[in-house]
């Protein structure tokens, strides 16, 4: 199995991607989850977080509290698409469990340092305590293997703004230092993941047959569903899961951290003529074959009981 630190906002789809990886044990082991503000603050994501390893009977699974704000941005605030509570309000009991004490920053750098070139960064939020452990702990580049990222929109419009996507808006500065850190990057941006469009039909099919934990997936879905109703972090861990399920292409990605009017904007570079001096740095996810990641997610929510 793929080992991961899965760093995280949860955040709906966030709940969904953590559910997938604990699903799915023969592919992937969650060595620890670690949290940072983003779509609800710090306080909620990282509750959430607990919420969601109760949910799924997972106390192995050690959580880390990371940065309660973005680098350089400011902290604006809308109207979560993740309802109140960042897990679209049904209910879901507070936690059973606490946090570790260590600062998730440092647990970064220490389990990558254990265990050189085996763990597999997954940021599945702003990139804040990924750019603080690289620039605190620069070693560490070369011991990651990968980053595998939800974030950005290479070739399409934002979600939070006409130029950027929600996690590279948040903090572009930290997006930024994570694209340019010599990291091989696999990005899940809204490219492809702007497909993986959940529909009704498949909700009911998976309520239908689910336990405790699928219908406590479904619920929050049903209540994130239409303000934004893709599935996105979740393809970050079927990736791992089963890779032909996805295409790319190499380029070379930045984010706009300045201008007013595109901060937080991914911009990729394909052509070599748009990237001189510098080879790719990513491969932009661009593709997806939506009935089998669907299928993979029915089954594996079920499987939860
Ligand atoms: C990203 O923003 C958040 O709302 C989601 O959890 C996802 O990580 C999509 O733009
Ligand atoms: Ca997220």
């Amino acid at each position: 199995p793929r080992r991961i630190i899965l760093d995280c906002d949860p955040g709906v789809d966030d709940a969904l991607a953590i559910l997938l990886a604990f699903a799915t044990p023969e592919a992937v082991t969650v060595e620890a989850i670690t949290t940072v503000i983003g779509n609800v603050m710090l306080d909620k994501t990282t509750a959430n977080a607990l919420r969601i390893r109760d949910l799924a009977g997972r106390s192995d699974i050690p959580i880390y509290a990371g940065c309660p704000r973005p680098i350089m941005a400011p902290i604006e605030r809308k109207q979560s698409v993740h309802g109140g509570d960042g897990l679209g309000d049904i209910d879901l009991p507070a936690p059973a469990s606490a946090i570790e004490a260590e600062h998730a920053v440092d647990a970064i750098i220490r389990i990558v340092r254990n265990n050189p070139g085996q763990i597999t960064l997954c940021p599945i939020g702003p990139m804040t305590n990924i750019a603080l452990a690289l620039i605190k702990a620069p070693d560490i580049a070369k011991l990651i293997p990968e980053i595998v990222f939800m974030g950005g929109a290479a070739f399409r419009p934002g979600n939070s703004t006409p130029a950027a996507e929600f996690n590279f808006m948040i903090d572009p500065h930290a997006a930024q230092i994570m694209l340019t850190a010599g990291i091989p990057l696999t990005m899940f941006g809204l490219d492809v993941t702007a497909q993986a469009l959940i529909t009704k039909r498949w909700m009911d099919t998976v309520e239908a047959a689910s336990g405790k934990v699928g219908r406590a997936a479904i619920a929050m879905l049903r209540a994130y569903g239409f303000g934004d109703p893709c599935l996105h972090d979740p393809c970050v861990i079927a990736h791992l899961i089963e890779p032909s399920l996805f295409d790319g292409v190499d380029a070379w990605v930045e984010v706009e951290t300045t201008a007013p009017l595109t901060r937080g904007q991914s911009v990729a570079a394909v052509a070599p003529r748009h990237r001189p001096g510098h080879e790719p740095n990513c491969r932009v996810i661009t593709s997806l074959d939506s009935p089998r990641l669907f299928d993979l997610l029915r089954e594996k929510l079920i499987s939860l009981g």
